[in-house]
């Protein structure tokens, strides 16, 4: 009986064009990915600096590593609580600009642990329809009422704003991970003055890649920020940058902090040598706005929909089976690319979701624009 019901759930989810088979990676270095002995063209890398195939910060790595051990061994509020990591969250929050900072295993957990535990009865979370699914699993674990916004849309939020009482918290992303478009933080910063609120902002995307220094879109405005290792910052886990208050509060009542082992030390000592690459890194990131803006001129003139301000482009497809066809397709023709479909974006409305990484080279992007074109002529409507 049980058996059965995953049958069939698992048999619509084929039907509809839904059923997740991701590909197995054999070998990657950056700018390619080998799948099936087929070395591709990556257009779907989250290593938007190319830091994660860093051979001086792999060095590092590996020595930190043979030095400190390859586990913490125990949760931060058992044994693990180095000090290197307890030094490169303080590094993290002067240079971001907050109080302090919390790290974490990953983004899905931090945002698991601060929506959940941070706010209560006594608060409203107003967020985007767009933020990331582990937010929405976060706000849903946790007990304030929440309230959405239509994606991007001030006046939306505004009209939520003023019908409401209590504290207010608004959630949002500043590069969104799937439309590629930006919030606008100087209306944000505007409303904060308005209507008292707090501010959290999601720069999974954009920490690294994009602001001064890649200080990301929302200094200054955001309360707290959320920030990955796994993409621009070339390493895995996560950070929380927030008042030192709040820091105190996740690290007694936060159960997705509390009760999971702590990153490894070594893993600081690589936080902290990715901080002094990405303050150096103002050339890569001029490299990687000029890649994107390339990419997507070609695909508009090329009669294409495209949505996107930076590194991740979303082409608007629509028909989940046809973005499929033409992934595939892609694949064939050397290329690597992903489609996102239902549940990540809305029903009928999949794209294929381009992200670029400054391992690329203006002739790839060139190859994948034109060779896109052609195969999406090819293929009947
Ligand atoms: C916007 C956003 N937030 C959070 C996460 C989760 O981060 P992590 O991969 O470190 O769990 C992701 C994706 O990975 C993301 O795109």
């Amino acid at each position: 009986m049980f058996d059965e019901r995953l049958r069939q759930k698992l048999a619509l989810q084929k039907k509809q064009g839904l059923y997740r088979r991701p590909p197995i990676t054999e070998a990657c270095d950056g700018r390619t990915v080998t799948v099936c002995g087929r070395r591709l063209i990556n257009f779907a890398s989250n290593d938007y600096l190319g830091l994660g195939r860093s051979a001086c910060l792999g060095k590092k790595l590996g020595a930190a590593f043979e030095k400190c051990g390859s586990s913490s061994s125990s949760s931060r509020l058992v044994s693990g609580n180095a000090v290197l990591i307890r030094e490169a969250e303080k590094a993290y929050a002067s240079y971001f600009g907050h109080d302090d900072a919390l790290f974490f295993p990953s983004g899905y957990q931090a945002n698991l642990a601060l929506l959940s535990t941070l706010f209560g009865r006594d608060e409203t979370l107003f967020f985007d329809k767009h933020v990331h699914a582990s937010t929405v699993k976060g706000m849903q674990l946790g007990a304030s009422a929440i309230r959405s916004f239509k994606h991007n849309s001030m006046n939306h939020l505004d009209r939520r704003l003023k019908g409401a009482s209590g504290t207010k918290v608004v959630v949002t992303e500043s590069l969104f991970s799937m439309d590629g478009d930006m919030a606008p933080f100087s209306v944000l910063g505007q409303m904060k003055k308005e209507h008292g609120l707090l501010l959290v902002v999601d720069e999974a995307h954009a920490f690294g890649a994009l602001g001064n220094g890649g200080r990301g879109l929302a200094q200054g405005v955001a309360d707290v920020s959320l920030g990955t290792f796994g993409k621009a910052m070339g390493l895995f886990g996560a950070f929380v940058l927030l008042p030192s208050l709040y820091r105190e509060y996740l690290l007694n009542f936060a159960s997705p902090f509390i009760y999971t082992t702590a990153l490894p030390a070594a893993h600081a000592q690589g936080a902290l040598c990715v901080l002094e690459a990405i303050q150096r890194a103002d050339e890569a990131r001029a490299r990687l706005a000029a890649l994107s803006q390339t990419l997507k001129d070609d695909l508009k003139a090329r009669g294409f929909e495209v949505r996107g301000d930076a590194h991740i482009l979303a082409i608007e497809i629509g028909s989940e089976e046809r973005a499929q066809r033409l992934v595939a397709s892609l694949f064939e023709a050397g290329f690597f690319a992903f489609t996102a479909r239902f549940p990540t974006v809305p029903l009928g409305q999949a794209i294929v979701r381009v992200s670029l990484t400054t391992h690329l080279t203006f002739k790839d992007i060139s190859a994948f624009a034109e060779t896109l074109s052609r195969l999406s002529a090819e293929l009947p409507s």
